[in-house]
């Protein structure tokens, strides 16, 4: 069962501001609407819940204009579509948005295969991520370490590979930079 973690909803509440523009990418049942502060919240997903902040929709093809969010959020989703995603991402985020990508790490998500049959179409890494954030056109790609576990758990920037090496996340923050302005 997926849950609202905290280090997740912490992040959102220091990176959002009530003058944000949310998209959230394959939100599930959208645990984390209400979490932080933002002026609206979308969720989108194959199979969204009902409501006006929800619209069913794929990652892979974004049913919105360009430029249209301050920030945008996956968590545990990236991982099952990948480049298109990313892609996406980039083009619908307004200048300077950030993109903030949640997911498990391939040692996780091959005992979530185990466990629970789930399937999980890409061969996904640390690596793949952060190169396809590159190839997109993000820029100030910082990967984010999770310290600690449960309700006391936060993020830090990546400081120690040892710690990376414990956590079951892979989590990067990136940055549309303003290319009229460059
Ligand atoms: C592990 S759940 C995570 C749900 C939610 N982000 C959360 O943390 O509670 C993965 C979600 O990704 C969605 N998903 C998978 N592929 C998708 C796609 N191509 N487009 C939109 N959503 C997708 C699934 O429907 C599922 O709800």
């Amino acid at each position: 069962m997926q849950i609202v973690y905290p280090f997740i909803a912490q992040t959102l509440k220091v990176i959002c501001t009530g003058i944000s523009d949310v998209l959230d990418l394959g939100c599930g049942e959208g645990f984390y609407e209400g979490t932080f502060p933002c002026r609206s919240y979308t969720g989108l997903d194959l199979v969204a819940p009902k409501g006006e902040n929800y619209i069913m929709g794929d990652m892979s093809s974004l049913p919105f204009p360009n430029d249209s969010f301050d920030v945008i959020f996956a968590v545990a989703s990236m991982y099952f579509v990948g480049k298109p995603g990313i892609e996406e991402a980039h083009r619908v985020l307004k200048p300077n948005g950030i993109l903030l990508v949640f997911d498990y790490n391939r040692k996780k998500l091959q005992k979530l295969e185990e466990t629970e049959g789930l399937v999980h179409p890409i061969n996904w890494s640390r690596r793949k991520l952060r190169s396809l954030l590159r190839n997109s056109g993000f820029k100030n790609i910082k990967p984010l370490s999770m310290m600690g576990t449960g309700r006391h758990a936060f993020l830090e920037p990546f400081a120690y590979a040892r710690t990376i090496r414990r956590s079951p996340w892979v989590i990067f923050k990136s940055t549309k930079i303003n290319e009229k302005a460059t």
